[in-house]
């Protein structure tokens, strides 16, 4: 391509150079080679600068209204280095005509080894007892109760979302002589094994929290998800119950969490995902003990950065090349 047609390319996250050096040969880039996270006002004022045909980004950064008025009608599309996309402003982009490239299926892998991470983190108290190996507390006590946690063998398990992530969570955790896992969502899911039928229940959200010894998020962030763990819902779940949330920190209302996990309407909760993130260093839920918080690391293995990468940069170079794109989102079957 001649440098007078060469699409330009706003790059919001810091990459390596693998995934930057072939589109440096199709576009004009606009990139900073720095991990120090891009500001709004300096989003803002790239756009302003030289407004971009396509942008890639991740899921931290909101592209809402003012993102894409801002950039105008030069844009064509957008890459987000991400799976979820509540990030967006999908109607805004759906009016202006805007193609989102998205990266689903290369992350499974990593969320759901980070899921059960986080869940025997959480279930078995690791952080605390970290803290006690290191602050003298180790051999003080002749309790043989203390440090105990709550165990996998034989609990149920609640799933909200078996989508291909909550489904890569159940696998793993059959591993671990569970019981059996009750699902809620969208739509009941076929399985063609006598196993798989007897093990998987498709249950109304009520009867799963009110049955769950595990409750794990893995569903998307949407209009009905927003907030649905609330005060009502903690009320219905075992006072033993352990919240794990993989997916997006706006599906817990965070207060009426702080008060189930304070007043022990629930046992302990896992969180790889928060609001805001990253949760400011004196959110109350950060003193409490029976809460493991983790920055929103889910992704975050080697394979599946790279893979993600690659998926983004196939999806631009694709696009801008007229094919269709590997993942890109449609917009009107959500
Ligand atoms: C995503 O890509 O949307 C996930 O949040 C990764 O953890």
């Amino acid at each position: 391509m001649t440098s007078a047609i060469r699409p330009r390319l706003l790059i919001l996250h810091q990459m390596p150079s693998q995934f930057i050096r072939p589109l440096e040969r199709v576009f004009d880039l606009d990139y900073k080679d720095t991990s120090v996270p891009v500001t709004r006002e300096q989003i803002l004022s790239r756009i302003r600068a030289n407004p971009p045909d396509a942008m890639l980004f991740p899921g931290g950064i909101k592209i809402d209204k003012e993102v894409l008025s801002t950039a105008g009608d030069k844009l064509k599309m957008l890459a987000t280095f991400s799976v979820g996309y509540n990030h967006i402003d999908l109607k805004e982009c759906q009016k202006r005509g805007i193609s989102i490239g998205y990266t689903p299926g290369v992350l499974t892998n990593g969320v759901a080894d980070l899921g059960v991470a986080l869940l025997l983190a959480t279930s078995r108290r690791i952080s605390e007892a970290m803290k006690k190996a290191r602050n003298g507390e180790w051999g003080k006590s002749s309790d043989i109760m203390w440090m105990c946690g709550k165990p996998l063998a034989n609990s149920i398990i609640g799933i909200v979302g078996l989508g291909q992530i909550g489904l890569a969570i159940a696998r793993r955790l059959q591993a671990f002589s569970i019981q059996q896992i009750l699902y809620s969502g969208t739509r009941e899911k076929q399985f063609d094994s006598e196993d798989d039928k007897k093990l998987f229940k498709f249950v109304q959200f009520e009867k799963l929290l009110n049955q769950s010894d595990f409750v794990i998020i893995a569903c998307a962030l949407n209009e009905k998800t927003e907030n649905m763990f609330n005060k009502q819902a903690f009320e219905q779940m075992k006072n033993d119950a352990i919240l794990i949330n993989i997916a997006r920190g706006g599906i817990v209302d965070q207060e009426a969490l702080y008060d189930a996990l304070k007043n022990g309407q629930i046992q302990a909760a896992g969180l790889d995902v928060t609001t805001p993130e990253p949760l400011p260093l004196d959110h109350p839920l950060l003193t409490l003990e029976n809460c493991t918080i983790f920055p929103h690391i889910g992704s975050a293995d080697e394979s599946a950065r790279h893979q993600m990468a690659q998926v983004c940069v196939d999806n631009l170079l694709n696009f801008f090349s007229g094919k269709p794109m590997v993942h890109q989102l449609k917009i009107d079957n959500l």
